[in-house]
């Protein structure tokens, strides 16, 4: 058996050579390193995609959180609501841009925010409210949106591990997460479901004044060349990623499908193991498992990831501190004794190897020794 690893970028690669290295060099060839056609292609299959009006790719998914925001033209002191169990990114933005950062808590099965948990912490300061779909499935969005409506807010989606998930709406239709607010963000970093081979991000919407807001705020604040209307920022797709990622896309559904089947293979081994609390699938959202995340109720998580690791198998924990301990927000989450969800999740979730190219062999090897260690 192949070495076990968390994420494998290689054997993905290996498959699609070929058609990635001859993309590469005819960018190479091209000379047209930004804004070339491959970053125009790119960005029309992704509107494609995600059936969006507007996608204005950028270089990661933490300048594509801060454009969204910058976009919105929010004021320094204004509150922006986001969960506390999430990647730094999601609050780092908001307080760079000196707005206040107002964390909740999330639901213990789903680890998402639900608007049950947002509505409480809003104030007549509150401007937006950042979602995140964690690990690859979405927040209930409906119920997100009607309190956002209700209270004049708006909603950027923090879509960075969720891309391709379809949120199924009351009236029965799909609607791919990023999409459902009135800016959605993603990462395409090479770990990703959507991965480059360095960094990349996008922004979506489907509000033309919004696009056009993001697009020059993404370009040092300008429409016309050398007249800047805004203090904005260079954030830029470069050509080659954008090669690649127009090839990955089209396999894109493919690759939640092979995550799907590695989950429902660790679901299915874990079911009789009362210790572990296995992903929840909502009934509202697809999963596209950008983490397999277990809670270890019973037991000492740290134990099973150093047993795992003495038997060879890597695991994460995604995330081991809550944003509201960690030394940079403490001063702006004064007031935040603990949230229970959050503090609890930090203590007990473990995220498993989970990528395209898991053999049964390998998650054989994986759940006997996770069960073994509960034995
Ligand atoms: C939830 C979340 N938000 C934002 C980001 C930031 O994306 P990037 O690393 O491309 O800046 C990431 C990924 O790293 C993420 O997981």
């Amino acid at each position: 058996m192949q070495n076990i690893q968390m994420v494998d970028l290689k054997t993905q690669y290996l498959r699609f050579q070929k058609e990635i290295d001859a993309a590469v060099l005819e960018v190479l060839g091209s000379t047209a390193y930004i804004n070339g056609p491959a970053v125009k292609a790119f960005q029309a299959s992704m509107e494609s995609y995600l059936d969006a009006k507007h996608v204005i790719p950028c270089a990661n998914g933490t300048d594509a959180l801060q454009i969204a925001l910058m976009a919105l033209g929010l004021q320094p002191g204004d509150e922006v609501i986001v969960p506390a169990f999430t990647y730094v990114a999601t609050a780092e933005v908001i307080a760079l841009l000196q707005l206040k950062p107002v964390m909740v808590d999330v639901d213990p099965k789903s680890f998402n925010v639900t608007s049950e948990l947002i509505e409480p912490a809003i104030t007549s300061k509150t401007k937006a409210i950042v979602p995140v779909h964690l690990f690859g499935q979405s927040c209930d969005m409906e119920p997100i949106m009607s309190l956002a409506r209700k209270h004049n807010l708006f909603v950027v989606e923090d879509n960075a591990q969720a891309i391709g998930a379809d949120y199924k709406t009351s009236e029965g239709t799909n609607q791919k997460t990023g999409t459902i607010g009135h800016i959605g963000c993603t990462s395409f970093y090479p770990s990703k479901n959507l991965g480059a081979y360095g960094d990349a991000g996008a922004i979506s919407t489907n509000d033309d004044e919004l696009a056009n807001m993001i697009r020059m705020v993404a370009n040092h604040g300008q429409n016309k060349r050398y007249y800047h209307k805004y203090v904005g920022v260079n954030s830029r797709l470069d050509s080659i990623q954008a090669a690649i990622l127009n090839i990955k896309l089209k396999h894109l559904d493919e690759f939640a499908a092979a995550r799907r089947k590695a989950a429902d293979f660790y679901d299915q081994a874990f079911a009789e193991t009362p210790q572990l609390q296995t992903p929840l699938r909502s009934g509202f959202s697809s999963h596209v498992f950008h983490q397999y995340t277990l809670v270890v109720k019973e037991g000492d998580r740290d134990a099973l990831q150093a047993y795992l690791k003495e038997n060879g198998i890597p695991s994460m924990i995604y995330y081991p501190v809550p944003l509201y301990e960690q030394e940079a927000y403490k001063e702006s989450s004064k007031g935040i004794e603990k949230l229970p969800v959050t503090d609890y999740l930090c203590k007990t979730v473990i995220s498993l190897p989970m990528h395209t190219e898991l053999t049964d062999e390998m998650l054989n090897y994986i759940t006997d020794t996770v069960k073994g260690f509960f034995k």
